[in-house]
């Protein structure tokens, strides 16, 4: 008789209700791929009377985690919960129960993947976590098994499904900022709070988990310089799309000298690069190595049955584990680091926007006030030049972060400038 493997599902919201389907409609594929049946067993929620988006019976669900934390013939655990507690608590409880957990919790992941990692080593049993980074995208597992003999010069991209949706809405549709929030948030690819989304938080969360992947080494949460798109206005789009720009928010670690560079910013990228066409929910992680060159992975970066796809894979991958008597050998171990260089070290290029008193001398004094710090010029274009007032639309040279916002906080004090409208990086020009 073939085994069976018993799994306990923690949450059964968007992604939970994916991976339930997955693992009940594809459960003979599955089966095969695992080596053991696999079912599910008990299904933790919060209200038992919500309508669900997938056929379950009601008996398998649970308002009781130690129904399934607590429970000997479950084996796999595999939290969809969301948020950092009591999501952390259970995963922490199911590793000492020896239990195989996957989740697909990036912040859990980001804040106490080391500390839980190391707890699932000592109890003998597995932690995985594919689906916290870039959804329905396999690339933790493609960076730490076919890419292991890879030195990874730099991993960049966009892994951020609602701030992509809404940017290319925004763009393509000229929709306002809170409808295109609203729809992503429908559509089940938001974050609970969405601020997580929108502030960057939840990229910086990934880019955390898949730089500390990627270099074999942690980079800490706390160490990730994030900004957000809130900001980012119809003017900045149709200002960047007047000189051949799109604008994403992405998320880029790389190597430089003195160390790790870890940021999540909304970028002007130009039409032509590959990030430029990756749009709506679409992510796409960009790696570069030593021997292989670039890659760019790209896909469904959230929603219920990519980000389950992800999910239902590590569920796989933990039940081979089990059926070959392997779990917990698996050696995840970071080096010792090399240190996050402060953000001030940074050189990028910038985009800038300028309201000026509209007389001829006000060039003079910005291309001064910029020259000062050592800061060149690519461009500087006039616009909307009027009675009480001009913009001026700049791009730099490659600027340190330290030295432009010196520059920033001249501009800011000049008389003569009306406001600084808008700065931001650009990213993907040689
Ligand atoms: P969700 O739709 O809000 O679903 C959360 C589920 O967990 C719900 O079923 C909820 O129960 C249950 N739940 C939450 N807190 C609970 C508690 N304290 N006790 C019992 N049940 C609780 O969230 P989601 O979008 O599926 O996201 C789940 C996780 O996957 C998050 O960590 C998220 O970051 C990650 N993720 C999401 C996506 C995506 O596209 N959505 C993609 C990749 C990763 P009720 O249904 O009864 O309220
Ligand atoms: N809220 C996340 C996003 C879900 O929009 O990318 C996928 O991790």
């Amino acid at each position: 008789m073939r085994k069976k493997v018993k799994i306990g599902l923690l949450g059964l919201g968007t992604v939970g209700s994916g991976v339930y389907r997955i693992l009940t409609e594809g459960n003979t594929i599955l089966t095969q791929k695992a080596g053991m049946d696999l079912e599910v067993d008990r299904i933790l929620v919060r209200n038992l009377d919500r309508k669900r988006r997938v056929d379950v019976e009601s008996d398998l669900l649970t308002t009781d985690p130690e129904m399934i934390l607590n429970n000997p013939d479950i084996s796999i655990v595999v939290e969809v919960l969301g948020g950092e507690e009591p999501a952390r608590t259970y995963i922490e409880k199911a590793l000492r129960a020896g239990k195989q957990v996957v989740t697909a919790n990036k912040e859990v992941i980001a804040k106490h993947g080391v500390e839980l990692l190391k707890m699932a080593r000592e109890e003998g049993v597995d932690l995985f976590f594919e689906a916290s980074v870039a959804g329905g995208i396999p690339i933790l597992r493609p960076l730490q098994e076919s890419l292991a003999g890879e030195d990874v010069e730099a991993v960049y991209g966009i892994v951020n499904g609602t701030t992509n949706y809404m940017l290319t809405a925004m763009d393509k549709q000229g929709l306002d900022f809170a409808e295109v929030l609203a729809d992503a948030q429908e559509r089940g690819y938001a974050e609970a709070d969405p601020t997580a989304d929108i502030a960057g938080h939840d990229a910086a969360r990934k880019l955390a988990i898949l730089a500390s992947i990627a270099f074999n080494t942690r980079v800490p949460l706390d160490k990730v310089y994030c900004t957000g798109i809130e900001k980012i206005t119809a003017a900045d789009i149709a200002g960047a799309a007047e000189l051949g720009y799109v604008i994403k928010l992405l998320a880029i670690a790389r190597r430089v000298k003195g160390g790790i560079e870890a940021r999540v910013h909304p970028a002007l990228v130009p039409q032509e690069h590959p990030l430029a066409a990756v749009d709506g929910v679409y992510n796409a992680v960009v790696v570069q190595g030593w021997a292989v060159g670039t890659l760019m992975f790209y896909g469904a970066g959230a929603g219920q049955m990519p980000t389950g796809s992800a999910v239902v894979g590590d569920v796989i991958a933990a039940a081979k584990n089990i059926a070959s008597g392997v779990q917990g050998k698996a050696r995840v171990g970071f080096a010792p680091g090399a240190p996050v260089v402060p953000l001030e070290e940074v050189e990028t290029r910038y985009y800038l926007r300028l309201r000026v008193v509209p007389e001829p001398g006000v060039l003079g004094v910005v291309t001064h006030l910029c020259s000062r710090e050592g800061v060149e010029l690519v461009s500087l274009d006039i616009k909307n030049w009027g009675q009480d007032s001009a913009n001026l639309i700049i791009r730099t040279q490659l600027v340190r972060e330290g030295a432009f916002q010196r520059v920033l906080k001249t501009l800011k004090e000049e008389p003569r400038i009306y406001a600084v409208e808008s700065y931001i990086r650009i990213e993907g020009e040689e």
